[in-house]
C-alpha cells in the first residue's frame, strides 16, 4: 500500500489532469495557485508542446505565472481578455453546496477576480478538502486587509465572533506580505453556516480587500481520491 503522501499527490495530479482536459483550442484561461494547480498548469504546457492546444493565460499568483513561464504558456492579460473561457484553481475547503475557502497560498484576491472574469471555475483538489460545512477542522477564512487597517480589521472581527490572527512568514520576520503589497489575517470562525452573509459582512469593513469565501463560483470539482477522481457539480 502506498504512503500517505504519495497517493495525495497522485490524487491532487490526477483531478488536475481530469480538469486540463475541459481545456479546448483557443481558449483564454485563467491559472490557479497552490500545489494542484501547479499540476493542471503543467498539464496544460504539456498539451501545448504536443501541438493539441494553443492557448493563452491570465496567472492569478506570482507563482502561477512562473510555473506558466516554465511550463511554455504564453501569458496575456485581463486588459487583453476581460472575459475568459475558464480557470483552473485549487481550493483549501469544499462544503456541500461548493462554496470554498481559498487563500491559504495567500493568492485569493486575485484568484477571486480571476475567477470573477471566467465563463467556467473548475476547481481541483484532492478528498481531504471535502466537508460538510466550511470552517470544519479549524480551517482558518483567510482575508486580505490592507496594512493600515489591520489593527482595526481585527477588532471588527472579533466583535463579529471571530478569532483572527496575522499571518506570520516563516522565512522572515513580520508578516507575510501579498503579492498586492498587503497582509492576510487567519480567522476562526467555528463552522460556518450562513457564508454568503458572513462574507458580505467581512466585505464591507474599511480595509478589507478581499475574503477567502467563494460562495456559489465553482462550477465543477474534481475531487482526487486514493483510486479515483470523484466529478462534483455538473451532471454532464
Ligand atoms: C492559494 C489557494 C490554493 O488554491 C489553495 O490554498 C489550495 O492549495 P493546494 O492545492 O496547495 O492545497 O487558494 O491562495
Amino acid at each position: 500500500m502506498k504512503p500517505k503522501k504519495e497517493w495525495i499527490e497522485e490524487a491532487k495530479r490526477n483531478a488536475a489532469l481530469a480538469a486540463v482536459k475541459h481545456v479546448k483550442d483557443n481558449f483564454v484561461i485563467g491559472l490557479g495557485s497552490g500545489s494542484t494547480a501547479a499540476y493542471a498548469i503543467e498539464e496544460i504546457g504539456n498539451r501545448i508542446k504536443r501541438g493539441e492546444i494553443h492557448v493563452s493565460a491570465v496567472p492569478t499568483s506570482y507563482q502561477a505565472f512562473t510555473l506558466a513561464v516554465k511550463h511554455g504558456i504564453p501569458i496575456t492579460t485581463l486588459e487583453e481578455h476581460p472575459i475568459l473561457d475558464l480557470t483552473i484553481d485549487g481550493a483549501d475547503q469544499i462544503d456541500d453546496e461548493l462554496n470554498l475557502i481559498k487563500g491559504m497560498g495567500g493568492a485569493l484576491t486575485r484568484e477571486k477576480i480571476v475567477a470573477s472574469a471566467s465563463k467556467k471555475l473548475v476547481i481541483v483538489a484532492d478528498e481531504r478538502k471535502k466537508v460538510k460545512f466550511l470552517g470544519e477542522n479549524n480551517q482558518p477564512v483567510p482575508i486580505e486587509v490592507i496594512p493600515f487597517a489591520t489593527p482595526i480589521v481585527m477588532h471588527k472581527i472579533k466583535e463579529m465572533g471571530g478569532k483572527p490572527l496575522l499571518r506570520e512568514s516563516n522565512k522572515k520576520v513580520g508578516p507575510v506580505i501579498t503579492d498586492n503589497g498587503n497582509v492576510i489575517i487567519d480567522v476562526d470562525f467555528g463552522l460556518i453556516h450562513e457564508t454568503a452573509e458572513l462574507n458580505r459582512k467581512l466585505k464591507v469593513l474599511p480595509g478589507v480587500v478581499e475574503t477567502g469565501l467563494f460562495v456559489k463560483m465553482a462550477d465543477l470539482i474534481y475531487l482526487g481520491e486514493r483510486f479515483d477522481v470523484k466529478k462534483l457539480g455538473e451532471t454532464n
